[in-house]
Formats: C-alpha cells, structure tokens, sequence
C-alpha cells in the first residue's frame, strides 16, 4: 500500500507518450490513486498546503487537487464533444474551486474547464491564486488552450499548472512557461 503523500519523480518520462515530458527541466511526478481518505474535501487553510511551490510537492494538499480535478472531470457537461476536462484551481488561501468543462448547442458558448474553475474563484471573492490542476480522458497530458492561458494569467504569471494523465502522472508548468511573453493588467498601464 502506497503511502498516502508520496509521490515519485520521474525523470524520464517515455517520449512516445509525452511530448512534454520531454521538455528541459519539466517537473512530472504521480498521484497515488485512491490515497485520500473520503470526506477530506477542503483545505481551510494555507499553512496546510505549505508556502510556494514547492512546499506542495509530495503534499496531501496537492494529492487533493489532483483528486479534485478528476472529479470534476465527471460532471463535465460534453455531448458535442464527449471529451470530458476537469480542473481545480487551489486559492492563496488554501481553498479549492473545481470546474468541468460545459458544452452547448450553440457550439461556440461551449466554456472550458479551467475558466468555469476560475470564475466560480473569482465570483466567491478570490483572486489570487497558487495552483491548478486540469485531468482529462486523453492519453497524453492535457494542456490548456490558449484562451484559458489568457485568463489564467489576468491573475499572474508566477502560478503552477499540474498537467495529468489518467495513468496517474502529471507536469508541472507554471502560467510563464505556458504562456511567455504576455499580455497582462500591467501592459495596460505602460500606453
Ligand atoms: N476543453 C477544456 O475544458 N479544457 C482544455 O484544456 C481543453 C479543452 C474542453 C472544451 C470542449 O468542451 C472540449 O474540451 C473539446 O475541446
């Protein structure tokens, strides 16, 4: 029986199946399936997931943002495209908000993951962010699109995404690698 908070590094991820894994200084690793007790839903506090990034490697506060991600995934609303995303974004604050992607009839109103996540942040009065978690159903990890990249960053640069597979792996990015070079709230002041 795997512990609960360990996770293992990888640091050779097979290149047939990641082109991200690929990448210089990509930071993957695995979540333990099912090593979260049911019911431990939210984290209240900050110091619970530790400080920075780092501090979030190989925590339970982390295992619980993957786990989170995953489910979500199961309420994603897809019919067009059958092709379910989930996401959970961690707050500061040490708060979880999830998000599942939302289709509609009218193809082109169809909402990413990501953006639901971010929106039910910021509608509950949270703004800054430390991490996002995104699962989907494909082989390889997923990635966000770059819509979801724009508004992800109107929120900074400096935050980590972890990118999942459903075999358990993941990569962490922050919003600068996967979006350099932005436009951000800032830029509008330098006209
Ligand atoms: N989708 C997301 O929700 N997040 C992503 O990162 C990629 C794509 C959704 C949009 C659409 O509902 C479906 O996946 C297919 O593109």
């Amino acid at each position: 029986m795997r512990k609960q908070t360990q996770r293992e590094l990888n640091p050779h991820p097979d290149p047939n199946t990641s082109r991200l894994g690929m990448m210089p200084g990509a930071r993957v690793g695995r979540y333990p399936d099912g090593a979260l007790r049911s019911g431990k839903y939210l984290t209240t506090s900050a110091s619970s997931c530790g400080a920075g990034s780092a501090g979030m490697e190989g925590s339970e506060c982390l295992q619980l943002l993957l786990r989170r991600c995953r489910e979500a995934k199961d309420c994603a609303y897809c019919p067009y495209s059958r092709f379910p995303v989930g996401a959970a974004l961690l707050t500061v604050g040490g708060e979880i908000f999830s998000g599942c992607n939302v289709e509609n009839a009218c193809y082109s109103l169809g909402v990413c993951a990501e953006r639901i996540a971010i929106q039910k942040a910021i509608s509950e009065g949270h703004t800054r962010f430390r991490a996002m978690a995104i699962a989907s159903d494909m082989s390889d990890f997923i990635t966000p699109c770059g819509a979801c990249r724009q508004v992800m960053r109107e929120f900074g640069t400096d935050w980590d995404l972890y990118l999942t597979k459903p075999d358990g792996t993941y990569i962490v990015k922050t919003l600068q690698e996967l979006l350099p070079l932005s436009f951000g709230p800032e830029d509008l002041h330098k006209a």
